[in-house]
């Protein structure tokens, strides 16, 4: 049997079996794979909770997860941490497989010192950030962490300062995802905001930049760590969290179907999946699916899954700014995102949020070139000081912004109203969209023809003999010339009114003749967004 020559921990020099190298590395191994201890292990466990290497078990395919790192440890003396080294540090790196499909991934050991972040567990985490980067590939990290290694003081902040910086450098290069299964306090919170989605669980999960009690102690509030920053809070309230799972293995099986529509990277092309549902599906529904009368709402996420493959659409955000739909689907197989307004809530005006969570989810499609496909039925900005004074002047102007710079094949198709200067913001022929089809049903003005006619025929009502006799003949005026998508098909910024029925066709066409499509804005080191 081959001997090696080796040292001890003394440093002493002894001869060595293979055979008892391959065992000590075996034992090196069990002891890593225990974390913080079987105590702490099952203490985490309660509540349902997964473990950080569980958590990598259903996240990856089986057997595809290659750790890295594993024997790191940090380099602390201050508070007897010298004495105190969990191989790891607390942290879980490396890559692997989500169907097929390569992902740099780290899970933070709440069971080792909280899975609070030291210099080494940064220095783990960038270093996979780094890999991810250079070879294009998706980075998903699952949080659980007290926040800052309190003993290591300022190399802590460090660390996170660094995977901050590595995280905007990596924002359009390859996705990022981030997954919060425990706490995510302080400044903690910003590695994952900057990422581009971020799935929390509810009950075990919260983020706050403040916890409750400096809260109590400045405002007076009394608020639990659920009710301040749980998944509910954070998926519905301030809209941080894209999905609120249900528990961990649920969080982490949601994050597979995410990846499913996205490109690895900002120069690849989103997946396409084979389908079984035909391109040129007719859907006779649809030709009735419009109400009559135009101040009656309908659920747009029917429409929409009436038209996508399998009736398959992935929504994000799904409870917050609901006036405002976004999320994946696919036609054709071919990856989408999808942005519709939503008359069935605030009969789907855009207000601050709905803007702020539309114009976000364009620019992550329009970074990773997924096509955007549009269904406007708005009757415009949502009026009132609260709007105004909040600044949606400066909201809506994001969605304009992000609409008029994506450079993906831009799909828009008018159901219903397209008024005023939500007209002018949703995917019109004006900012680039490449096909803009509208139903018989779409009414393309200014506004609508009752308050059109407050404004124009003011004085001619008030001079008529029977007012609001005058009054409904030149509304119905006002709507025979312009509650239609007539004038705007003759002037060509709709390039096709078609039936209803055929919209998922249509909808493919368009994309299929796009699909090469290549454009581009003026060089420049970035734009100015308004923030
Ligand atoms: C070192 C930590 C730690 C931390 C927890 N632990 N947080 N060790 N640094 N930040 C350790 C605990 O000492 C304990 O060790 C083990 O992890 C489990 O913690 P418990 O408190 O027993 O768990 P629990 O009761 O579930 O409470 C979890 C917790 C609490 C709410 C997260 O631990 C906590 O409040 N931690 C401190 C949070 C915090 O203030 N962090 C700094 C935020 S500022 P033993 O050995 O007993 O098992 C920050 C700045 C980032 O992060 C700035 C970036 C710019």
């Amino acid at each position: 049997m081959a001997t090696m020559e080796t040292e001890n921990k003394n440093g002493a020099s002894k001869a060595r079996t293979t055979e008892e190298r391959v065992a000590q590395l075996e034992m090196l191994n069990a002891e890593a794979l225990i974390g913080g201890g079987a105590e702490r292990l099952a203490k985490h466990k309660e509540g349902g909770r997964l473990t950080a290497r569980e958590r990598l078990d259903v996240l990856l395919d089986p057997g595809s997860f290659v750790e890295m790192d594993r024997f790191v440890t940090h380099r602390s003396q201050n508070f007897g941490m010298g004495d105190k080294k969990v191989p790891g540090d607390g942290v879980i790196t490396g890559y692997g497989r989500i169907n097929g499909k390569l992902v740099y991934t780290y899970s933070q050991d709440f069971t080792v010192f909280g899975g609070s972040m030291s210099r080494t567990q940064a220095n783990k985490i960038l270093k996979v950030m780094e890999l991810a980067m250079k070879n294009g590939a998706p980075i998903i990290g699952i949080n659980d962490s007290g926040g800052a290694r309190i003993q290591e003081g300022v190399e802590a902040l460090a660390g996170y300062a660094d995977i901050f910086l590595k995280n905007t450098l990596a924002s359009g290069v390859v996705p990022q995802i981030s997954a919060i299964m425990g706490p995510s306090a302080g400044g903690a919170v910003y590695s994952p905001s900057i990422t581009d989605f971020i799935f929390m669980v509810k009950d075990t999960s919260y983020m706050f930049v403040t916890g409750p009690d400096v809260i109590k102690a400045v405002t007076h509030e009394d608020v639990t760590k659920e009710q301040l920053g749980g998944a509910t809070a954070h998926s519905s309230k301030s809209g941080v969290a894209h999905f609120a799972a249900n528990d961990d293995k649920h969080c982490l099986l949601l994050i597979r179907e995410l990846l499913n529509f996205l490109p690895a990277n900002n120069v690849d092309d989103p997946p396409v999946l084979p389908t079984a549902d035909r391109p040129d599906r007719v859907e006779e529904a649809l030709n009735t699916f419009i109400p009559d009368n135009p101040k009656k709402p309908y659920d747009m996420l029917e429409l929409i899954k009436m038209t996508v493959d399998e009736g398959y659409f992935l929504e994000v955000h799904q409870h917050y700014a609901k006036n405002v739909l976004v999320g994946f689907a696919r036609y054709n197989g071919r990856s989408v995102g999808i942005v519709a307004n939503q008359p069935a809530v605030l009969a789907g005006c855009l207000n601050i949020e709905a803007s702020r969570k539309a114009a976000r989810f364009i620019r992550f499609c329009d970074a990773f070139n997924i096509p955007i496909v549009t269904f406007v039925d708005v009757p415009g900005f949502l009026p009132g000081t609260d709007q105004e004074w909040n600044g949606i002047i400066t909201h809506g102007a994001k969605l304009l912004y992000a609409y008029a710079e994506a450079t993906v094949p831009k799909v828009t198709i008018i159901t219903r109203k397209n008024y005023g200067g939500a007209y002018c913001v949703m995917s019109s022929k004006h900012l680039r969209g490449d096909v803009n089809l509208a139903y018989p049903t779409a009414e393309i003005a200014v506004m609508g023809a009752d308050g059109a006619v407050n404004i124009i025929f003011r004085d001619a009502m008030k001079k008529a003999k029977d007012p609001a006799a005058e009054k409904a003949r030149l509304v119905a005026d006002y709507e025979e010339k312009f509650a239609n998508p007539y004038v705007a098909a003759e002037l060509g910024y709709i390039d096709e009114v078609i039936e209803p029925a055929m919209t998922r066709r249509r909808i493919i066409d368009a994309l299929e003749m796009l699909k090469n499509k290549r454009d581009t804005n003026p060089p420049k080191k970035h734009g100015n967004i308004p923030l």
